[in-house]
């Protein structure tokens, strides 16, 4: 079941056409349904802050040099042993693992650093709940695939507790499942008549989120789930979630099916999220928008075009014809929403919160402020698209937790404009300011009430003049330290006219991340630094930069997604998708120290299986306890991850576990 460690002494030169993508092909055409190769959707006039000042223009040419001269499309460096076996390297002995090699992109198997081993914890199709048959690849149906493991894993969260043990070994495990591949689930699936009906209904079935408790025999060991868990739960695309905050019961929000507007069935396309200090999970619906079809409706207001809403759907209008715009115009309005779901109650109803805002959420991460609001910040991942955040009306009580689900409900609704300092001093860097959308349970938008603010949230920024990001993913506060930091995936639509320095790179290929500290280090602060602490890459690109680390020590790097923290302040966690398509390596996950003498060394742990991404990381780094979710495996070629003896590829959860002291 664990899969062998793998080094690899020497690293090929690799070679990246120009015409790879960041993104494979199929990943393009069912996760996000072919955005990039749409129009931008953001077509709001929004200066570009940064590029008026002469002294930065030095650094900045070297960043247009490089993106114009295409340098970076063949690229090679030097493997990780090389690296560490630099000269003047000191620290060696203090790594606090031997990061491995890159990974060429064509390798199917999961590599873990030496001393490490890992295991399948759960994977798309295991049974869940009460009455789950096994999984059958041959013999899928709606009723199975509702109560088994849904598809491509994302999010991921652990709740330790339960009996035995005082709960160290004992938890549960929850997971979003984003989005499906009918071509990898389907035998014989006939890609260009699209899915039947029932096909549809079985991948509807497999979206949403999956919950189950797990165990493990201690600290040497992997966690296992248990099938017969008593928390146990799949939510899909019929699962009943209650829509509450200013939007909720609104016209646009009411269907033939719910004349209350308050009642959806199902979240989609849920990708990261995060957990609440009251104990439940948050989750962004992000590209809900490929799921409807709009052929034929109207969309005078250009409501449809701003979140991407086309006449290409996938199919599913033939099993339920609520994903018919002209049919049914309202129920895309009750999707790109923030849903927060309590694990620990598996009769709960999940809610879809308006006040946090509607577009396409990459997640939602809380920290409370200084007074005792919730903070949730949120990246709406789309190129050229904006940062946000959202600050509760009430207050955190400590052991209330139906208090603490009610803060969601109701407050203030911010987005980020960053500002760049304009000195040529070596860093990107600047102030930042939350301009507010919504304040005190009025609109600051002019011509829109807070309902519709918070309906048609891209819109309303837009008039705004807030900062257009190279797609912002996750977006998480360091719980030690409060500073808070994004993950920039990419923007390879970025002109070196469009440049600014919070986004200083044309043609962004490869990502960056930013960190920034509010005011006063309170998370309700209306003004914020910034500076820029990774632009990725391979590091023989002269436009990449660590934190000020020398690059010639450090792992390559690109399209930063997910971001995690453990038990070290210092420990800033990366895990990527992309990397395949751009720097021709297996995605990963990478540790990069935010202090100390080690700041800014990118050092890859760990790397998933050829056309997987790296999700979720979960680090509990005293226990050298790492949960990840591999998704999409072989979704360009062919994975048997998670190699249990027949070759079908299954997304799931893994365990990275610590072998031995
Ligand atoms: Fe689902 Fe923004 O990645
Ligand atoms: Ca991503
Ligand atoms: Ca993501």
């Amino acid at each position: 079941m664990s899969a062998p460690t793998t080094r690899r002494s020497l690293l090929p030169l690799l070679h990246v056409s120009e015409h790879l993508t960041n993104r494979s092909h199929k990943t393009c055409q069912y996760r996000c349904g072919n955005q990039c190769a749409q129009e931008v959707p953001n077509t709001s006039g929004n200066t570009y802050f940064g590029d008026m000042v002469a002294a930065a223009v030095s650094r900045r040419s070297v960043l247009q040099g490089v993106a114009g001269a295409a340098v970076v499309t063949s690229v090679a460096w030097g493997t990780a042993e090389d690296a560490y076996a630099a000269p003047g390297r000191g620290n060696k002995g203090m790594a606090p693992f031997e990061p491995i090699a890159p990974t060429p992109a064509d390798v199917d198997d999961l590599v873990v650093p030496e001393g490490y081993s890992w295991a399948p914890v759960i994977s798309w199709g295991d049974p869940v709940e009460a009455g789950a048959p096994d999984f059958d690849v041959n013999n899928q149906t709606v009723e199975s695939q509702k109560m088994q493991a849904g598809y491509n894993a994302d999010y991921l969260a652990i709740h330790r507790g339960g009996a035995g043990n005082n709960g160290a070994n004992k938890g549960l495990i929850i997971f979003n499942n984003e989005y499906t591949n009918p071509e990898v689930m389907f035998p014989g699936y006939d890609p260009v008549a699209g899915p039947t009906a029932e096909q549809a209904a079985i991948e509807m079935a497999a979206h949403g989120m999956t919950i189950v408790e797990v165990e493990r025999q201690g600290q040497f060991s992997p966690w296992a789930y248990d099938r017969h868990g008593a928390r146990n739960r799949r939510i899909h695309a019929w699962t009943q979630f209650h829509v509450d905050g200013p939007a909720g019961g609104a016209e646009w929000m009411k269907t033939s099916a719910d004349p209350t507007g308050h009642m959806v069935l199902g979240t989609l396309n849920n990708c990261a999220g995060g957990e609440t200090p009251w104990g439940t999970s948050l989750s962004g619906e992000e590209n809900f928008n490929q799921y409807f079809n709009a052929t034929g409706a109207d969309d005078a207001q250009g409501k449809l075009k701003r979140y991407g809403i086309t006449s290409a759907g996938r199919g599913w209008e033939r099993a339920e014809d609520r994903f018919m715009v002209l049919t049914e115009p309202n129920e895309v309005n009750r999707f790109g929403w923030i849903v927060e779901v309590d694990p620990e109650d598996p009769t709960s109803m999940p809610v879809k919160h308006t006040a946090l805002g509607r577009f396409k959420h990459e997640g939602a991460t809380i920290r409370l402020a200084a007074d005792g609001r919730a903070v949730a910040y949120m990246g709406d991942d789309e190129r050229f698209d904006y940062i946000y955040k959202f600050v509760s009306r009430d207050t955190y009580v400590e052991g209330d937790k139906a208090h603490n689900m009610t803060l969601l409900s109701e407050g203030d609704l911010y987005v980020a404009k960053f500002e760049g300092d304009g000195l040529g001093d070596g860093e990107w860097d600047g102030v930042g300011t939350w301009i507010a959308l919504v304040k005190d349970g009025a609109s600051m938008v002019p011509g829109m009430s807070v309902a519709e603010v918070l309906t048609w949230t891209r819109m309303a920024a837009d008039k705004m003049g807030p900062t257009k990001m190279d797609r912002p993913e996750d977006v998480q506060p360091n719980p030690h330290t409060g500073a808070v930091y994004v993950a920039l995936t990419n923007n390879t639509r970025r002109t070196p006219a469009q440049i600014d320095e919070a986004n200083p790179r044309a043609s962004n290929k490869f990502g960056h991340v930013i960190e920034w500290v509010e005011a006063g280090n309170d998370a309700a602060a209306l003004a914020f630094t910034w500076r820029i602490v990774l632009i990725a890459g391979v590091p023989s690109d002269p436009s990449t930069y660590f934190n000020g680390y020398d690059r010639s020590l450090v792992s390559p790097i690109s399209c930063p997604d997910n971001v995690a923290f453990d038990e070290d302040p210092d420990h800033l966690w990366i895990s990527t998708d992309g990397a395949p398509g751009t720097i021709g390596t297996c995605d990963g996950m990478f540790l990069m120290p935010t202090a100390g003498p080690d700041k800014g060394k990118v050092q890859q742990f760990l790397s998933v299986p050829t056309g997987a991404e790296c999700c979720g990381p979960v680090v509990e780094w005293a226990d050298r306890s790492i949960l990840i979710c591999v998704q999409h495996p072989g979704e360009d070629g062919h994975s048997a991850y998670p190699y249990l003896g027949d070759s079908v590829p299954r997304p799931g959860v893994a365990h990275v576990y610590r072998t031995a002291r």
